[in-house]
């Protein structure tokens, strides 16, 4: 779904970087993250200010816990600060909040603090942020077919569809991934089917406005096919506009 003036409906961020950021100052990896989280500060207000339906990003994902524990333990932290910090601001700016993840291994502190945050916010209708936290992309392909299972339906297109994690929005239209890396990593797997990705070379507590406009301007210029060829997507936009 793209919005007038071919500004992406759903943008979705792999925010890459933040350890190579520290690591370039000689700071630990959390300073990097804690970066990070200004930088994701920034990055909503600037979606909010743009018109942009749904943000999604990529906080934890479910191979994150390889990493070294204070690592693990100081992304548990900075998640329990945003809790307590960063909702009521949301809230203020009428963003609906979701966490979407496996919550089984996560503190039950932090359990209660999503609840609670998607209770709070649930009525707002300015943007839908989901906060993808010990995600992967397989994790949610398997719950959703789980659950379908579990209940004795088949396992259709549809189906799947309506079970997975992100159910409550569109699949993305523009994917971003920050820090100069190409790949996907276990993200948005199953509703990246039609996404336009784009790569920015910027560590991501780097990503800026200008470098969003300039991925949204690269949206903007590319042609959705979904399947079809060029001539049937101009005929197409030829009868919409008529
Ligand atoms: C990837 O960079 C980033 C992460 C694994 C964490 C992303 C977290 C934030 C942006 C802060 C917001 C956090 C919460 C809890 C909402 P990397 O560490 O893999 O970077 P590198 O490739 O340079 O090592």
């Amino acid at each position: 779904m793209t919005s007038p003036g071919g500004l992406p409906h759903h943008i979705a961020i792999v925010m890459d970087g933040n350890g190579r950021w520290a690591t370039k100052r000689f700071l630990p990896r959390l300073a990097g993250h804690r970066q990070g989280m200004e930088s994701l500060r920034r990055c909503i207000r600037a979606c909010l200010d743009r018109g942009v339906g749904v943000l999604t990003v990529f906080a934890f994902s479910s191979e994150n816990w390889n990493r070294p524990a204070d690592e693990v333990s100081g992304l548990m932290e900075l998640l329990a600060m945003a809790l307590g910090k960063e909702i009521p601001r949301l809230h203020a700016d009428g963003v609906q909040v979701h966490f979407v993840g496996e919550r089984s291994g996560l503190s039950d502190k932090v359990r209660a603090g999503l609840d609670a945050a998607e209770a709070t916010t649930a009525g707002n209708s300015k943007m839908v942020l989901n906060v993808c936290f010990n995600y992967g992309g397989r994790w949610d392909i398997a719950q959703a077919a789980a659950r379908l299972a579990s209940q004795g339906q088949p396992i259709t297109e549809l189906a799947l569809n309506g079970a997975m994690a992100l159910a409550h929005v569109a699949d993305p239209d523009l994917i971003i991934r920050t820090g100069g890396e190409m790949r996907v990593s276990n993200f948005l797997l199953w509703q990246a089917a039609y996404s336009e990705l784009v790569f920015s070379d910027k560590l991501w507590p780097d990503f800026d406005e200008a470098e969003l406009d300039r991925a949204i301007a690269e949206f903007a210029g590319r042609e959705r096919r979904y399947g079809q060829t060029s001539a049937q997507v101009a005929a197409d936009s030829g009868q919409k506009a008529a």
